[in-house]
């Protein structure tokens, strides 16, 4: 496995991959990574060649009070996993290399999808991701890029901005990682201290629960969603939202939608905790 800290390396291995005829798979990471990382290089060795992975803790989707700074960095833990994994290549760049004017004046703002769900509660977030994937999708230039459907909001942009962009990367969607508890494995959940811990899977089976009841016929959804929300309260939960959105457009579902998902955002003492399950309706 090569590690690479600048631009210029990665473009020159990747061409050179790329004039052999290899399809190069691609997946973006912030580091500290787990379980649900490993599964996405896995997914993209599948696809490709040759796997492409990057660690950077992006400063332009964290906002302010965000937890930017404390942002747990474990490069030397994520190198061994990377390699255990096979991955070839690992572009490690510091923060002058991707943003060496400081803040950019070139933005993506994926309008519309950003206004729901993490959006309403997190302003410019996914305009610090779409521009960081953009600028790695330039860089990297891969065949196809893998991201988590932990971040359903995340990958419906990134969906979106490679369709109106006209990017020639294919997007490729992997399933959330789940813990045998059923909680979403994610990097915030080493902040949990061990009672939150037993209690974070709960944000999981109110989604179950959720997607039980509109299997049932349930179409009211936001007064489910007050019931659900109302229920995670009780469990010591602050509910950001959970919502019932149309899986395309994120915007909340009306009950002749098909395409659904149910979404949540909950804090849970320090961390901000987020699941989501898509479903279909089929029949009435
Ligand atoms: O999902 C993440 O870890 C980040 O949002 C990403 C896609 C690596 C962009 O910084």
């Amino acid at each position: 496995m090569k590690r690479v800290e600048t631009i210029a390396e990665v473009r020159a291995q990747v061409r050179a991959w790329k004039a052999e005829g290899l399809r190069v798979g691609f997946v973006p990471t912030m580091g500290n990574l787990h379980v649900g990382h490993l599964k996405l290089v896995e997914a993209a060795r599948e696809h490709c060649d040759r796997t492409v992975a990057s660690i950077f803790v992006n400063p332009t989707q964290f906002g302010p009070g965000e937890d930017y700074e404390s942002y747990p960095r474990t490069l030397d833990a994520d190198l061994r996993q990377l390699e255990q994994k096979s991955t070839d290549l690992v572009f490690a760049p510091p923060v002058e290399e991707m943003y060496p004017g400081g803040e950019p004046r070139t933005w993506v703002n994926v309008e519309g999808l950003d206004q729901y769900l993490c959006g309403a509660s997190r302003p410019g977030h996914f305009r610090g991701v779409a521009t960081v994937v953009t600028k790695l999708f330039n860089i990297v230039a891969p065949d196809l890029a893998a991201f988590g459907e932990k971040d359903y909001q995340q990958l419906a942009i990134i969906r979106r901005m490679v369709r109106d962009l006209c990017m020639p990367v294919e997007i490729l969607g992997v399933p959330t990682e789940r813990e045998s508890d059923g909680l979403a494995v994610s990097s915030r959940n080493g902040y949990l201290s061990e009672s939150e811990r037993s209690l974070a899977p709960e944000l999981y089976h109110h989604l179950l629960q959720a997607r039980d009841a509109i299997q049932a016929g349930e179409r009211n959804y936001p007064e489910l969603c007050r019931t659900m929300s109302r229920a995670l309260e009780e469990r010591g939960f602050t509910v950001d939202y959970f919502d019932v959105v149309n899986a395309e457009t994120l915007a909340p579902a009306g009950p002749d939608d098909r395409q659904l998902v149910i979404a949540a955002a909950a804090w849970l003492g320090k961390p901000r905790l987020i699941d989501n399950m898509a479903l279909e309706i089929v029949g009435a």
